[in-house]
C-alpha cells in the first residue's frame, strides 16, 4: 500500500478528502498535516482531529504545519472562505471538542522523516497551500529524490482560476511555495480545477448518507449540504458542489481516474498574474517532465467509488 500524508486546510471538501483517505483500501494514511487557507492552521488541525474522531480514527496522528506563506509573515483569512466553508470551516456544524492534541513534531519534520523512512512508497497529498511541502524541501533538499509523488489539489491549466482569472485558491495562498514544489525534481500530479469542476456531488448523494441513520452519515450530510448551498449561489451553472480535495485522494490511489498532460510547469509569482500555473516554455523539450497535470476525468467511475467508500465508512460510524 501507498503510505499517505494528507496536508489539509480542513474546510468541507478537505473533510471529505480525510474520509476518502481513511476508507481507501489502497492507501495507508500515516498522518494528517495541517495547512492554512480555508481557515487558520490551528482551526484546520482542530477540524482534522474532530473529523477523524467522528470517523472512529483516533489512531491517525495530526501535525501542525506552517501558519502563513513563505513571502509574508502572517495569514489573513480571505473573507470569502468563511462564506464558502462556514465560520468554523466545516459548514458551521457543531462537532464535539477533540479528545486529543496535535503531535509535538511539526508537519514539516514528519514529512522529512517519512520521506527517509518510506521513500518511493510515500505520497504526499496537499489540498491546501503548498507551504509545508516547500519548507520541507528547503530544509532537506534530498527528499525530492526520495518521495514517490506529490498529488496535489490546486492550479488550473485549461480553465480560469477561482480567486482570480489566473489563480486557483490553494496556489494563490503561496505561489512562491507552489513554484518551489513544481520546479523541483519531485514528481507532482496536479489535480486542478480542470478536473475538479467537472466532479460534482448533489443533495441526492448526501441524503443517502443521512438515510444511513448513523452519526457520521448525518454530520457529513449537514456539513456537505452547506457547501452545496454555497455552490448553488456562487456557481448557478453547476449542479452540485465540486469534489476538489477528495478527487486528489482518489487519483493518488488510482491514477487511472484521470488523463494527464505531462509537462514541466512554473507558477507565476509576479503581482499581475500571481498564482497562475502554466507550462515552462524553457523546458518544452524535456523528455521527462516533472508534472502530470490532470486534464480529463472519468467522473462516473470516480463518483461511484467515492460513494462506495464514504457510504461504507459512514455506515459503521
Ligand atoms: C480549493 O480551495 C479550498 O477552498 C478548497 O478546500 C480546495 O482545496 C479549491 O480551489
Ligand atoms: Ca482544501
Amino acid at each position: 500500500n501507498k503510505k499517505v500524508i494528507l496536508d489539509v486546510d480542513t474546510g468541507i471538501d478537505d473533510a471529505m478528502a480525510i474520509a476518502y483517505a481513511v476508507a481507501a483500501p489502497g492507501l495507508d494514511l500515516i498522518g494528517v498535516a495541517s495547512s492554512y487557507g480555508n481557515l487558520v492552521v490551528r482551526g484546520a488541525a482542530e477540524n482534522s482531529l474532530k473529523i477523524l474522531e467522528l470517523l472512529g480514527h483516533t489512531d491517525i496522528p495530526v501535525f501542525m504545519g506552517e501558519s502563513h506563506s513563505m513571502a509574508t509573515d502572517h495569514f489573513d483569512r480571505m473573507p470569502v472562505s468563511a462564506h464558502i466553508h462556514g465560520e468554523n470551516g466545516i459548514g458551521d456544524v457543531e462537532l464535539p471538542a477533540p479528545t486529543r492534541q496535535p503531535e509535538a513534531q511539526s508537519a514539516v519534520d514528519f514529512m522529512i522523516e517519512s520521506a527517509h523512512k518510506y521513500g518511493k512508497e510515500l505520497v504526499i497529498i496537499p489540498t491546501g497551500a503548498l507551504t509545508n511541502v516547500a519548507t520541507a524541501i528547503e530544509k532537506d533538499p534530498s527528499i525530492v529524490d526520495l518521495i514517490g509523488d506529490v498529488t496535489l489539489m490546486g492550479g488550473a491549466l485549461t480553465v480560469q482560476g477561482n480567486v482570480s482569472p489566473f489563480a486557483e485558491a490553494n496556489i494563490n495562498q503561496d505561489a512562491e511555495a507552489a513554484n518551489t514544489v513544481f520546479t523541483s525534481n519531485l514528481h507532482d500530479t496536479m489535480v486542478g480545477l480542470d478536473v475538479t469542476l467537472r466532479t460534482l456531488l448533489t443533495k441526492k448523494e448526501t441524503q443517502q448518507w443521512r438515510d444511513l441513520g448513523t452519526n457520521a452519515g448525518a454530520k457529513f450530510a449537514d456539513i456537505v449540504d452547506y457547501y452545496i448551498d454555497v455552490y448553488a449561489e456562487l456557481y448557478p451553472h453547476l449542479d452540485g458542489c465540486s469534489l476538489h480535495d477528495p478527487l486528489a485522494v482518489g487519483v493518488a490511489e488510482d491514477p487511472s481516474f484521470v488523463r494527464t498532460l505531462d509537462i514541466d510547469m512554473i507558477v507565476n509569482t509576479d503581482k499581475e498574474k500571481y498564482g497562475r500555473t502554466i507550462g515552462d516554455n524553457t523546458r518544452l523539450d524535456d523528455p521527462n517532465p516533472s508534472v502530470s497535470a490532470a486534464i480529463e476525468v472519468d467522473t462516473d467511475r470516480y463518483l461511484a467509488t467515492f460513494m462506495k467508500y464514504l457510504t461504507t465508512l459512514f455506515k459503521n460510524n
